[in-house]
């Protein structure tokens, strides 16, 4: 059954973060290659925004459940990107609205045309609900795995904690879109039919659009192009399958593999090569040989 928004409400709200020692960051960087990762997310939380404002256009506006959960949510995924942004920033890195100015020149047009899109097919798919909230349940999912992912490769204690926090909300955000999306597709074949063509075109993992294209890529491979990622990854895929009507869909898997192929194409043979902490290494061994 679908999540009710007093239930989703009562753990959520504004990252905690006051009490998370940013400046460690100073005297104990983070690798180039997590921290590209890092960027990566910062902008996709940020753009939460932009999500919303596409989904708002679409009839879902007239379930006061929905429009709630949206700005939680919206809320919620904003302060994981103003906690990123820290990071970058403690690495002299842009962050924060240089960022995001350059992400919204960069994407003018698309980001222009695409609420009259999302009206149009809001308004002209009847199913379209059963999409967007699996769509969101995937992407939640994915998010979950990815920051589960980096705090394992990065093994840093700062990052660790920040991490973790974040991903107790990106479980709450998967059990939201999962439950309704579960409920949709249960109620409808049609449903079920429409949703999974829409994962079939037109997925992609989140920032495809959003991003440089490389830049999405790079996130996906080095996080889940290899070791524990593939694992994660196969979990989140199986998740999908096992909602009403998408048994046949193998989505996220694939996807990471042609992400990393691009990346190798484009970047050359060392582009995902990164030496973990030792204390990584040693623990991720242990899992595998135990
Ligand atoms: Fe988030
Ligand atoms: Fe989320």
């Amino acid at each position: 059954m679908a999540t009710t928004i007093e239930k989703f409400q009562e753990q959520g709200g504004r990252l905690k973060t006051d009490d998370i020692d940013f400046e460690r960051f100073r005297t104990e960087p983070l690798d180039p290659k997590v921290l590209r990762c890092i960027a990566y997310m910062h902008d996709i939380e940020y753009h939460t925004v932009m999500y919303t404002r596409e989904l708002l256009l679409t009839p879902a506006w007239k379930d006061p459940q929905f429009t709630s959960f949206l700005t939680l949510w919206n809320y919620e995924e904003y302060w994981h990107g103003q906690a990123l942004g820290r990071i970058l920033a403690m690495h002299d890195m842009p962050a924060h609205d240089e960022r995001l100015k350059a992400m919204r020149v960069y994407k003018k047009r698309m980001l222009t045309v695409s609420p009259v899109i999302f009206w149009a097919i809001g308004h002209g798919v009847r199913q379209f609900p059963a999409v967007h909230m699996t769509w969101g349940a995937i992407n939640e999912w994915t998010a979950n795995a990815a920051y589960n992912r980096l705090a394992q490769i990065a093994d840093h204690p700062v990052l660790t904690e920040l991490l973790g926090r974040i991903m107790r909300q990106e479980g709450r955000h998967a059990a939201f879109y999962g439950n309704w999306a579960r409920d949709l597709l249960a109620d409808s074949t049609r449903a079920q039919k429409v949703t999974s063509w829409f994962l079939r075109h037109q997925w992609a993992p989140v920032g495809s659009d959003d991003v440089p294209e490389i830049e999405t890529a790079f996130a996906c491979a080095f996080l889940f192009g290899e070791g524990e990622g593939i694992e994660l990854i196969n979990r989140v895929d199986e998740r999908v399958k096992a909602l009403p009507g998408l048994s046949g869909l193998t989505l996220v898997g694939p996807a990471i593999r042609e992400q990393t192929k691009f990346v190798l194409a484009h970047e050359g043979p060392n582009a995902l090569a990164y030496e973990r902490p030792l204390a990584a290494a040693v623990a991720e061994d242990f899992h595998h040989t135990h």
